[in-house]
């Protein structure tokens, strides 16, 4: 049956790659970024939040079956803080209305291996809380004491630990509506490009994030899990944080994660 599915980031990289494959399987794909895609929303603000909403409700309705949030940057900056973590939060929250109306609804985001990486407490803290402002002082914080790159991996792992509380929850798993995330390893994206082209950067990618099968990844290796988890063929799994990784989780956590 054709399934109708929203997907943020939709116009590069993993988004793009993932839009493409629901389309090859007949999926409708209404596809959501900053530019090149039916909806032209900006997640990093309350007005580009409730844009995407709008038209989607619009577009579709007032129902959609599938919503995969993958938009996301990766800058010393708050704004990383206010896309990874809630614009994510907004598309997931602010869709689930249409995806209740839909049939055999399913959620995804895009996390990070990075979550597993030194994170800043009070940045995570604030986002779990819901308070952008606090957040967003704290990312600045971190910035100003040379400890921009926490941000990244503390709005990957906010957004994971999300996931994890509001996936059983009433809302969701009351809604029947399974909810996870994915965490990929470095895939080769115009997010990591810059840093893989550069020698030095490319060294200590390589160390924080190894992957020993198969190395980076390309984003068409990534899109096939989310479309799974995001397919009726998903009952049961909800609440996880699925690493396609190429074994970086295995690497870095080791067997101490039980
Ligand atoms: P990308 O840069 O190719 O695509 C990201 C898309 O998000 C772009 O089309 C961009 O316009 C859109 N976007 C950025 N800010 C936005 C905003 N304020 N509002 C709406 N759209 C916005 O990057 P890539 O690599 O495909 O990343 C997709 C997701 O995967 C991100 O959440 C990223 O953090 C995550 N990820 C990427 C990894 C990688 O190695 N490339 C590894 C792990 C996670």
């Amino acid at each position: 049956m054709s399934r109708t599915s929203l997907v943020t980031g939709a116009a590069s990289g993993i988004g793009r790659a993932t839009a493409a494959l629901l389309r090859e399987r007949g999926h409708t794909v209404i596809g959501a970024d900053l530019a090149d895609a039916d909806i032209h929303a900006d997640l990093s603000t309350p007005e580009g939040r409730a844009e995407l909403v709008d038209r989607a409700r619009e577009l579709t309705g007032g129902r959609l079956d599938a919503v995969v949030s993958c938009a996301g940057v990766a800058h010393f900056d708050p704004l990383t803080v206010k896309v990874n973590h809630f614009g994510a939060v907004a598309t997931l929250d602010g869709l689930l209305p249409l995806l209740t109306a839909g049939t055999d609804p399913r959620a995804v985001v895009v996390g990070s291996v990075d979550s597993v990486h030194p994170t800043d407490p009070a940045i995570v803290d604030a986002a779990l809380a819901g308070d952008e402002e606090a957040a967003v002082a704290a990312s600045r914080a971190a910035v100003e004491r040379g400890e921009g790159h926490l941000l990244y991996s503390s709005s990957k792992a906010a957004i994971s630990r999300w996931v994890r509380r509001a996936a059983p929850s009433g809302a969701w798993a009351g809604a029947g509506v399974p909810l996870n995330a994915v965490a990929p390893g470095v895939v080769v994206t115009p997010l990591t490009r810059p840093l893989l082209d550069d020698p030095e950067m490319r060294g200590l990618v390589e160390r924080s994030v190894p992957m020993p099968l198969h190395g980076h990844a390309r984003p068409e290796q990534i899109a096939p899990l989310i479309a799974w988890l995001a397919s009726p063929e998903n009952a049961l799994v909800t609440g996880q944080v699925v690493f396609v990784d190429g074994g970086a989780d295995a690497v870095l956590r080791g067997d101490q994660v039980w």
